[in-house]
């Protein structure tokens, strides 16, 4: 039987059980939060009052602040990308609507909320060059992203799994600055967006759990191959109008990094908290090429930590967001 054979019928073995796995990870959909509810009503009578208040709210947010939060709604607004990634994974068919397609759709359905009530909260904000921010995520969806993971489900799962974890810090984040700037409001939003990556990242990893369970020397190659190859953010071709593709990505990040939004010791917490998760260190009947990729996993936070330590803090770059308006 060859490896993508095997794949397969993993992945047919867990679309089986499709409902349970919706059932526990993703919400209903009467029943879920819209961006509706954390924005000003337009039909509403108070809206201009409403307005008015969410802009003094939003007047005194930092430069660097903002520009990580438009950074982070370009990311979501490329859901498109991302679902069209997932969906052609091997093992994912369109065609079988009730299998993992259902799986991917419900959750771009959800996904689907954040860059909508962000986008509409920073265009009522009064402080984001609305055509910049839309110039850029056009840019992004047209431009695509290569995420070393090919159309393997195993490493598509690693990747989806510490991805969602840290976006789940990363609004985490900006809902905690928030509130620091006085503006609980934006706070509440960041807040319920992370809730929703929690619990989506709580759902790939437990693909990953059940896949180890299964075929666990394969998986664990997978593992290190992606960690191997290091886990790029999805928006890594971030760019601003006339800008090479990538070029606003590094800034981005490096804006994180400045506010603490999200930094390399993020990475490096995210990848030991997977190795605990999935249990690298207790996984049993490996064959050599596997046992071989444990011991590297195991070792790799640590190292990680070494080289941090060891590398120079970057001078912050005097950089123009095009986005943000001052
Ligand atoms: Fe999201
Ligand atoms: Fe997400």
């Amino acid at each position: 039987m060859n490896l993508n054979q095997t794949r397969l019928e993993v992945m047919h073995y867990l679309a089986q059980t499709m409902d349970q796995i919706v059932e526990a990870f993703l919400k209903k959909i009467d029943e879920n939060w819209q961006p509706a509810d954390f924005l000003p009503e337009s039909d509403s009578p108070e809206f201009i009052e409403d307005v008015k208040e969410l802009r003094l709210a939003c007047k005194e947010l930092p430069y660097d602040y903002l520009a990580v939060l438009v950074g982070d709604i370009i990311t979501e607004e490329a859901l498109p990308t991302y679902e069209s990634w997932l969906m052609d994974v091997e093992g994912i068919s369109k065609d079988k609507r009730e299998g993992w397609s259902k799986w991917i759709r419900m959750w771009t359905a959800e996904e689907n909320r954040h860059g909508d009530l962000l986008n509409k909260y920073v265009y009522l904000s009064g402080r984001v060059n609305m055509r910049q921010m839309e110039i850029s995520t056009q840019h992004l969806i047209a431009d695509g992203m290569e995420i070393g993971t090919a159309r393997d489900p195993y490493r598509n799962f690693v990747y989806t799994s510490f991805q969602e974890m840290a976006t789940n810090i990363s609004h985490r984040r900006t809902a905690t600055l928030a509130k620091q700037f006085g503006n609980n409001h934006l706070s509440k939003i960041c807040g319920v967006i992370a809730a929703d990556e929690a619990r989506h990242a709580k759902a790939y990893k437990s693909f990953i759990s059940r896949i180890f369970e299964i075929d666990p020397s394969e998986m664990m190659l997978a593992f290190e191959d992606m960690m191997r190859k290091k886990i790029v953010m999805p928006a890594h071709f971030l760019r601003q109008q006339g800008e090479k593709i990538g070029t606003t990505f590094t800034h981005f990040s490096d804006a994180a990094q400045r506010l603490g939004v999200y930094t390399t010791s993020d990475y490096t917490d995210i990848l030991e908290s997977l190795v605990k998760e999935w249990d690298i260190s207790n996984m049993r009947g490996l064959n050599d090429a596997a046992e071989k990729a444990r011991d590297y996993l195991m070792g790799l936070p640590d190292r990680f930590r070494r080289v941090a330590e060891r590398s120079a803090i970057r001078v912050p770059i005097e950089y123009e967001f095009n986005w943000i308006t001052r």
